[in-house]
Order: structure tokens, then sequence, then C-alpha cells
């Protein structure tokens, strides 16, 4: 599998919890309580799996087309570091909002809401533009050796980070799972 294939892979995994985000809004929203560990889940997937594990991935995909030439500015580059930011801004509100949630036993659910829907469209539309912008211009622009060097990369972060990675997809699908009484809203939000 190309490096470029390894990470289209892992947008299906953020896809999944971007969804699952979009599934706990609009619970919330109907009045339903969300159980707390999904919401813990979320965040820790978001920071490890999205930030540490995935986006370090994209970074060294990022230094690569740096050093072949291509313009820090050029699209969809500008737009992705600028989204990437934003992410990044937004998962801490998360996190803020979760720890309100909790500490008011439920009862303090707006800026969650919002967030949480925030998360769920900010993710297809950033991942569309990897898949088909960033990912395609990659494939053309690296040699056969450029992608064995990515490869190479990614190796290094899978053995660094790649075990508490799949750690947090587990954890995120055990909570899915835990909450049976809800089971009809969970099934498709979990990992599959
Ligand atoms: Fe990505
Ligand atoms: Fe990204």
């Amino acid at each position: 599998m190309k490096p470029t294939e390894v990470l289209e892979r892992e947008h299906q995994v953020i896809e999944q919890v971007a969804g699952a985000c979009g599934t706990c809004a609009a619970a919330l929203r109907k009045g339903v309580r969300i159980p707390f560990d999904i919401l813990r889940s979320t965040v820790a997937f978001l920071r490890v799996y999205g930030d540490q594990y995935h986006n370090q991935e994209e970074e060294r995909l990022f230094a690569l087309l740096r050093e072949k030439g291509v313009p820090a500015g050029s699209c969809p580059i500008a737009t992705l570091e600028h989204e990437k930011q934003k992410l990044a801004t937004m998962i801490d509100q998360l996190s803020a909002a979760v720890d309100i949630y909790i500490e008011s036993a439920g009862a303090v659910n707006a800026t969650l809401i919002d967030t949480l829907q925030a998360v769920a469209e900010f993710y297809p539309d950033h991942i569309w533009k990897e898949n088909y912008l960033l990912l395609p211009m990659a494939d053309k622009v690296f040699t056969e050796a450029d992608q064995q060097a990515l490869a190479q990369s990614l190796r290094t972060i899978d053995s660094d980070r790649g075990e508490a990675a799949r750690r947090i997809v587990e954890e995120f699908n055990a909570a899915i799972f835990q909450c049976s009484e809800s089971a009809s809203i969970w099934d498709q939000a979990a990992i599959a």
C-alpha cells in the first residue's frame, strides 16, 4: 500500500468519529444524555489519533512536498495548514465543553452541541480536500524514491505512536458499545 493510501485509510477512521460527533450533537438537541465516556474518548481520539498520529504523518508529507519545490502558499496546502490551526482551537473548545458538561452532570450543553456540530461539519470538507487534491498531487509529484522515503517516515511514526493511536480507537469503540440502552443511536457510530 502506498503511503498516500495509508493516509486515505486513516481518513475513513477519522470520518467515522466526526460522524459520531454529529450523532451526539443531534441526540443532545433531542434531550438525550450522552455517556461521559463517549465524549471523553472522542476528545482523546481527536488528540491522540487525529493530532499526535495522523497529523504527524501528514506533516511529513507536507515537508516532502516543500522539499520537492511545491510552494507553501499554494492551493491546497495553504488552506489545509490554516484549517489545521482552526481544528486545534476547535478540539480545545470541545475538550472544555465536555468538561463543563460533565461537571454540570449534563445540564450545560449549548457549547458542547455547537462544537460537536462544528467538528462533524469540519472533517468531511477537510478530508475531501486531502483525498481529492492533496494526496493525488503528492502521487504526481513524488518519485518512487520519495514514496519510499515517506513510507519509511510513516513506519517510524507508527512504531512510535501507532499503538497508542489504535488503543484510542478501541477505547472509542468500547465506549460506544457500552452504551447498550441507546444501541440504535450508537450502532452506526462505531468505527468499522
Ligand atoms: Fe488528513
Ligand atoms: Fe489534515
